[in-house]
């Protein structure tokens, strides 16, 4: 049994990385058996999901999208905000009913709620039918766990986050785009977040192997690789490289496509700008979240820069590189957020105009700074400007797709488009969704489109056999 602490998770010492190369062989032995795996949140648990995809199918267990038909059930959870909280909540209804009528039934619970002490507490008073639960830095843990024969629920999270972990596999989810993930962790705290201690501090994989493992995607079809990170150029300040260094080596792959997550605004280098321009394979695409307009807010959120610094640095990226599309993240009702703070914001949205934005209503982390903040701002009010906001911010992303009306334009083919079978959906290089009207045959390639309907928030479009110029 191992708990979490909050201490040990937002400790930043300056030991060095510890990196650990896995050598695992395992045998299929629960064969015949099922696995269910819901994911929550970000990217990050996306991917690392694709792990927990992979050594639940090296024990031989089979998906099934039907929860009521699986042996093992496993939820890869996200803390951010509490109403991601609350969907696990509910799901977990939905399991201890399950393991109520097949009591051989096993519930494991991963991700980043798992890292969360107050969390841990519940599970061990209110949910003693979970089975297992294990952390963010320990999903090697989980095939273990899973074969050792034990009739008492077991714990194993660790808030010690030195290790980076290579020769992790993956299943997959596309066999197009793939995630890399090149660092670990974040150490920026902003006031708000609970992301530093969940995932521990920041740590660079080694450069080589971030190549190696895209040349070898490149090498098995995969047509884009995205490089994920908390705070993406944050890389390589603890190993003596730079994230424009990482960029440079992974587009002389020659892989088609090249994105990144997530760009924190503090730092982000004219060599990184750079970079991005120079190379055709990078694509114009860059999510920046902002947060807040308000200087006030922006400096209790401990983000390190000004709106006049955010606007300043969104300007040389629009004037360096051609054609790029810049999305961010917005939260509004930030502890006592007033109404002229949240007028900055209105005022930053437009004078940016984004081409998209995710917006949030603040929620308060257990751990975490502003979680001890006065906020007065009553829930109706913040609700109200969440609401004026996403009008703007709709109006704006509406606006940027509006201007691609009658453009053709490259477009990589994912699959079947959800909305209407008979069509096929893709991205653009910006990072625009298209539903396109085309041949299943194009799934997996890039293909120009031409733009025939744009909304808020995807396009339509139809493919192109021979390219026209526009
Ligand atoms: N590392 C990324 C984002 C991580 S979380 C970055 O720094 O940009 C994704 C988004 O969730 C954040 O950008 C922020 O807008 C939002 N978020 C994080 N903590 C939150 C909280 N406590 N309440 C509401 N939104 C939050
Ligand atoms: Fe959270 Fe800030 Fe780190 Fe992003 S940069 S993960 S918002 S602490
Ligand atoms: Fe959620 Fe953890 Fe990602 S808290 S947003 S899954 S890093």
């Amino acid at each position: 049994m191992h708990l979490p602490d909050l201490d040990i998770a937002k400790k930043r010492d300056k030991k060095e990385n510890n990196y650990i190369e896995l050598k695992e062989n395992y045998k299929p032995v629960l064969k015949g058996k099922k696995y269910f795996l819901r994911t929550y949140g970000c990217q990050m648990n996306v991917h690392d999901s694709e792990a927990l995809r992979n050594y639940l199918e090296a024990l031989g267990l089979e998906n099934t999208d039907l929860v009521s038909n699986a042996d093992v059930i496993v939820l890869n959870t996200c803390a951010i905000r509490e109403n991601a909280k609350d969907k696990v909540t509910g799901f977990l209804g939905k399991c201890h009913y399950l393991k109520k009528k097949n009591p051989n039934l096993k519930i494991v619970f991963a991700g980043c709620m798992s890292e969360q002490p107050n969390v841990i507490n519940e599970i061990k008073s209110k949910h003693s039918y979970i089975d297992i639960v294990i952390g963010t830095h320990n999903l090697y843990d989980l095939p273990k766990l899973l074969l050792e024969n034990f009739n008492k629920q077991t714990i194993e999270v660790y808030s010690e986050s030195d290790e980076v972990i290579e020769g992790m596999h993956y299943n997959r989810d596309s066999q197009y785009t793939a995630w890399v993930n090149i660092m670990y962790g974040c150490d920026k705290f902003c006031t708000y977040c609970i992301v530093p201690y969940t995932r521990g501090k920041e740590r660079s994989r080694k450069l080589e192997k971030i190549v190696e493992e895209v040349k070898r995607l490149k090498e098995n079809g995969y047509k884009e690789v995205t490089l994920l990170g908390q705070n993406v150029n944050a890389y390589g300040h603890d190993i003596g490289e730079t994230f424009s260094h990482l960029l440079e080596c992974v587009a002389k792959t020659n892989i088609e496509r090249i994105r990144f997550v997530t760009s924190h605004p503090w730092n982000f280098t004219d060599e990184m700008i750079n970079i991005i321009a120079k190379y055709k394979n990078i694509m114009p695409y860059i999510h920046l979240p902002i947060q807040s307009g308000s200087n006030e807010i922006l400096k209790r959120m401990n983000r390190r820069y000004t709106r006049e610094e955010y606007f300043e640095l969104f300007t040389k990226m629009k004037e360096k590189i051609p054609n790029v599309s810049i999305t961010t993240d917005i939260i509004v009702g930030f502890p006592n957020e007033s109404e002229e703070d949240f007028q900055d914001t209105l005022d930053m949205v437009k004078k940016c105009q984004f081409d998209g934005a995710y917006t949030f209503i603040y929620s308060p982390r257990e751990g975490t700074p502003a979680a001890k903040m006065t906020d007065n701002t009553k829930m109706a009010v913040k609700e109200e400007r969440l609401h004026r906001l996403n009008e703007l911010v709709n109006y704006y992303s509406n606006q940027s797709n509006q201007k691609l009306l009658g453009k053709v334009v490259e477009v990589l083919i994912l699959g079947n488009s959800e909305k209407d079978n008979s069509k096929v959906y893709g991205y653009t290089d910006t990072m625009k969704l298209v539903n396109v009207s085309g041949p299943k045959e194009i799934i997996g390639q890039i293909v120009p489109v031409l733009i025939t309907d744009a909304k808020s928030f995807s396009l339509d479009g139809d493919y192109l056999k021979e390219k026209v110029k526009n």
